[in-house]
């Protein structure tokens, strides 16, 4: 292997936000260093490792070997997989693990896992003693492309997803590629759910690149990895903490997309698949509202299938539960909705002019 060779299997992007700057790693195998890498971002010796018990199995023990020879003491605590350890209190029995192991304000957190392990690791890592480092170690496409990125974590309550959290930018995040070949193909395939929309947001030439997308190629998907990290972190840049509705534009496809997830109970479709659904309910819209030409709404539900995304709403799922779901959404200013559309492939700009009734329509359609 040649030197351009060795030097394209791990490539760094360095993410400015919110006055930090931190290094994302992408490559085949980066976490093998990962006690050496840490070395030199943190001289800091404990810390917990938080994942949960699908993953840990898998990498807890390449990661805790890692950070033992490098000379850390890690702690791992593994929680149920799944979106309904996405609570308060389970963030609450991981402190009071922590406390109970002794570790302090000098420790750090690594979360290992999804998008779920990202988001309560770094909400654990946002309060213990007012705020410790964290390090994101993504798992699953989803996360790398986006979770990890932004600096957004939280938990869910009875009432809706992400209500309780804090912005708690990571202090290394390593996306190691070896690590999605355990992910089952339906895990992998809703990644793309975030990249289509990115692409659809912001990237013409991304999207164009997707429609000749072929599968399998390691250097190209961490070529992909690298440009969704870009154009999220380049959007959060614009309004780190949601203000300007610049950041807003990442919501593209979720105002349905987590009323979809809330109405099937967060069970029934995998938050990318929700995100699928909410990005044709968002382009059926975007017809209607902001002039987006019907064949371009088209090629995005053809992309979407492709990747084997769910494009069509099944028929024995209550459009009413959607409606519901869709009041309790935070991305309602004083009873007004914020929704997303987009005039042309690449581009995207908040409305105010959608409604409900424009959204039944669209749902409805599904
Ligand atoms: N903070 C943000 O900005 C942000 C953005 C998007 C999504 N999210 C959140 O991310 C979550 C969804 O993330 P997710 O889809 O990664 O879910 P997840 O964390 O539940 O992971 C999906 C499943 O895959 C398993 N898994 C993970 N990595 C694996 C691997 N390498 N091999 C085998 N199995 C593996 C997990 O145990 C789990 O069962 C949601 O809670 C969503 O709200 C947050």
């Amino acid at each position: 292997m040649g030197p351009a060779a060795i030097e394209e299997r791990v490539s760094k992007t360095v993410v400015s936000l919110g006055g930090q700057r931190y290094c994302v790693v992408i490559g085949r195998g980066p976490l093998r260093q990962l006690g050496a890498r840490l070395r030199k971002h943190l001289p800091r010796k404990t810390c917990a490792i938080i994942s949960d018990d699908n993953v840990a199995p898998l990498f807890a023990k390449r990661v805790q070997g890692s950070l033992t020879v490098a000379g850390f003491e890690p702690r791992l605590i593994a929680i149920a997989a799944g979106e309904k350890s996405k609570t308060l209190e389970k963030a609450g029995a991981i402190c009071d693990e922590m406390i109970a192991a002794g570790l302090d304000r000098h420790s750090f957190v690594i979360g290992l896992g999804g998008g779920v392990i990202g988001d309560i690791s770094g909400f654990v890592a946002a309060i213990y003693h007012r705020g410790i480092p964290h390090v994101q170690i993504p798992t699953t496409l989803l996360a790398m492309v986006d979770s990890s990125i932004g600096g957004k974590n939280g938990v869910n309550t009875r009432d809706g997803k992400n209500l309780i959290g804090a912005v708690h930018h990571p202090s290394l995040v390593i996306d190691d590629l070896e690590v999605l070949k355990t992910l089952p193909a339906r895990e992998f395939n809703q990644g793309f759910a975030e990249i289509i929309k990115h692409a659809v947001i912001a990237d013409v030439t991304m999207f164009r690149a997707l429609q000749a997308w072929k599968a399998s190629n390691a250097l190209a998907l961490q070529r992909l990895i690298k440009c969704n990290i870009k154009i999220k972190s380049r959007i959060v840049a614009k309004d780190e903490r949601d203000q300007t509705g610049k950041r807003a534009l990442l919501n593209f496809g979720h105002t349905v997309g987590h009323a979809i997830e809330r109405a099937g109970d967060y069970h029934k479709f995998l938050h990318g698949e929700a995100v699928s659904l909410g990005i044709v309910v968002a382009s059926t819209i975007s017809v209607k509202k902001a002039g987006l030409p019907p064949e371009q709404r088209g090629a995005i539900v053809d992309l979407l299938r492709r990747f084997d995304l769910p494009t069509r709403l099944p028929k024995n799922l209550p459009r009413k539960k959607i409606f519901d779901a869709v009041k309790f959404d935070k991305k309602f200013e004083s009873g007004k909705i914020r929704f997303v559309v987009t005039p042309r492939i690449g581009s995207a700009r908040l409305s105010r002019d959608v409604t409900m009734e424009d959204i039944r329509e669209a749902v409805d359609e599904l």
